[in-house]
């Protein structure tokens, strides 16, 4: 079947290719808003070209299905509309068959089953087509938070890095818009972050608006920092002078940029591999975001091997007094460094500390420009959920309220859910008991949900574990180690004046548990059985004493809430 439809797909492609195109070149009018690209996971990589006007407007690698696709990618044309757009594949021996089944239609294909899809996230924002990773340019801009992200919109693995783009009034309703950078002659859009440029230092503000300036890597040969602007949060486009700062050496890359308001300078910290290839931070300042002069370079206290990839910067309250505050240099693994900035340099007070405690959590960043009248602190990782057979992969963690708790050994990160993800509680129960004993009825039955979020507080008494199942996932504390197990991955987990406090959000592409104010966060990616709704939760070894439990079962962030 395959081979028949491959060699009449061969024998048709002609006709439709114009006179001068190679065999695999066809050219399509313009009249529907998208190009649908069928793919087909693990085919060869071609090269496809859209080309308007003779120039090249579009170019990706993409693994085009000759026959029977696993999901269909989508191109916007709009742009084009009226038009006529030439499409070429560069292997003419298969390319012919696959660029005979590209076609333009008016939505993407399946979106009768869009954000419905069986691995879809439900309260966890995954793009609606293709690939993603990190989180980009985290910006509160004119009301919305804006969430950008490392793209391949034609691929479920990674490649064809594109800035993907959505928004949200709420921080739990997004709404997926277009991608906004695509790859250029400087090379694909790798990571970075996002500023509003309040006092126009940039010029790039236009009709008296500040504008919404992107800074991102264009990781070609030499890998470059690159500036795009825009003054609506729709339009972008890429600043004329770029690039902004020359290579350092390969691979420097991931800038995140902040505003210092003490010397009144912006801030960038920039990822730069070092002879021998030592991990280090440059800090670059800048009057205007567009020259900017390097001011330091962070290295461990120790000797030890420094943060790699994606650093953000940001100053976080000890135990919330804004009188003391501290700034947090974290890498894309978690790991962070706490100490004190003088406007030039990073002084670490202490070794680089861990972040999460969990798997498949990367890349993580904080949101610029949150109005201080809120004054939060708002993190979004990568959620590496691999999701097979869905035409998209990979999603983003919940967004994380992070803070710093004096502890004994010093102040350290905290993290919890935002408090907006309340808005998605459909039903919630409340269960007391002041012992649970061990071999006693399941308090949690009956209780099932899909999406479930579960607070608990318990104080372990003589149990010397106490066990959560959710949905088929393990969450085991171990109290007199005080340690927490997520499907059998461990971390500390002190109980705080006696008592353990755990939350547990459970999506149907993993679960993530919070425990001891905060102090553990173990992200694991998880996929329940889709016809396991149970939930329990037992003492071993003893009773466990004052357990108050709350279940919340959760709707469907994609279909509920005000619109975006
Ligand atoms: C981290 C990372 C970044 C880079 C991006 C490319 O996951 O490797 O350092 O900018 O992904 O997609």
């Amino acid at each position: 079947m395959r081979t028949l439809l491959l060699m009449s797909a061969l024998c048709l492609a002609p006709r439709d290719a114009s006179a001068s195109a190679a065999p695999s070149a066809r050219e399509f009018k313009i009249d529907r808003p998208y190009l649908l690209i069928p793919i087909r996971n693990g085919a060869a990589k071609r090269m496809v070209t859209l080309r308007a006007d003779g120039a090249v407007a579009v170019r990706n690698q993409i693994e085009l299905a000759e026959a029977e696709p696993d999901w269909w990618a989508f191109l916007d044309v709009s742009a084009w509309r009226g038009r006529t757009v030439a499409v070429e594949v560069d292997d003419a021996a298969g390319g012919a068959a696959a660029v005979r089944a590209i076609e333009l239609g008016d939505a993407i294909r399946g979106a009768e089953d869009l954000y419905r899809e069986p691995l879809r996230g439900q309260f966890h924002f995954s793009s609606r087509r293709g690939w993603n990773n990190d989180p980009n340019g985290l910006v509160y801009y004119r009301g919305e938070y804006h969430l950008f992200y490392q793209h391949n919109p034609y691929g479920w693995s990674w490649g064809n890095m594109h800035w993907g783009h959505a928004v949200s009034r709420d921080l739990v309703h997004w709404r997926e818009l277009g991608d906004v950078l695509a790859p250029d002659e400087l090379g694909p859009m790798f990571s970075g972050s996002a500023v509003v440029d309040w006092g126009n230092t940039s010029g790039l503000g236009a009709d008296g608006q500040p504008p919404l300036v992107l800074i991102y890597t264009a990781a070609g040969d030499p890998a470059v920092q690159c500036l795009a602007h825009s003054t609506d949060g729709r339009r972008f486009a890429k600043y004329a002078g770029n690039p902004v700062l020359p290579q350092i050496t390969g691979g420097n890359r991931d800038p995140k940029v902040i505003w210092h308001e003490a010397s009144r300078k912006w801030v960038m910290v920039l990822y730069v591999t070092a002879a021998g290839g030592r991990h280090t931070v440059h800090f670059l300042t800048s009057p205007n975001l567009r020259q900017w002069t390097r001011s330091s370079i962070a290295e461990g206290i120790d000797g030890s091997a420094f943060l790699y990839e994606c650093p953000d910067f940001f100053e976080l309250p000890v135990d919330g007094d804004p009188a003391r505050k501290k700034w947090v240099l974290t890498a894309a693994n978690g790991e962070h460094a706490i100490g004190t900035f003088d406007g030039a340099a990073f002084t670490p007070e202490e070794r680089k500390l861990p972040g999460h405690r969990g798997r498949g959590f990367y890349a993580a960043q904080t949101f610029s420009d949150i109005p201080p009248s809120d004054g939060r602190r708002i993190q979004i990782g990568w959620f590496q959920t691999e999701t097979k057979g869905m035409p998209f992969n990979q999603s983003m963690t919940i967004p994380l309220e992070l803070g710093l708790a004096s502890t004994p050994e010093g102040p350290r990160m905290t993290f919890a859910p935002v408090k907006e993800l309340a808005s998605l509680r459909a039903k919630s129960r409340r269960v007391h008991r002041a012992a649970l004993e061990p071999d006693g009825p399941n308090p949690l039955a009956g209780m099932g949900a899909e999406l479930v979020e579960i607070r608990a507080e318990f104080e372990p008494g003589d149990a010397g574990e106490v066990a959560w199942n959710v949905r088929g996932g393990s969450i085991v504390y171990d109290a007199r180690k005080q340690a927490l197990a997520v499907n059998g991955h461990r971390a500390p987990a002190p109980l705080r004046a006696g008592k353990q406090r755990l939350i547990i959000y459970c999506d149907r592409t993993g679960l993530e548990v919070f425990a001891s104010d905060g102090l553990t966060y173990i992200p694991m990616p998880f996929q329940p059985k889709g016809d396991d709704f149970t939930l329990g939760v037992e003492a071993r070894g003893g009773a466990a004493k004052n357990v108050s439990i709350e279940i919340h079962e959760l709707q469907s962030a994609w279909e509920v809430g005000p619109a975006p």
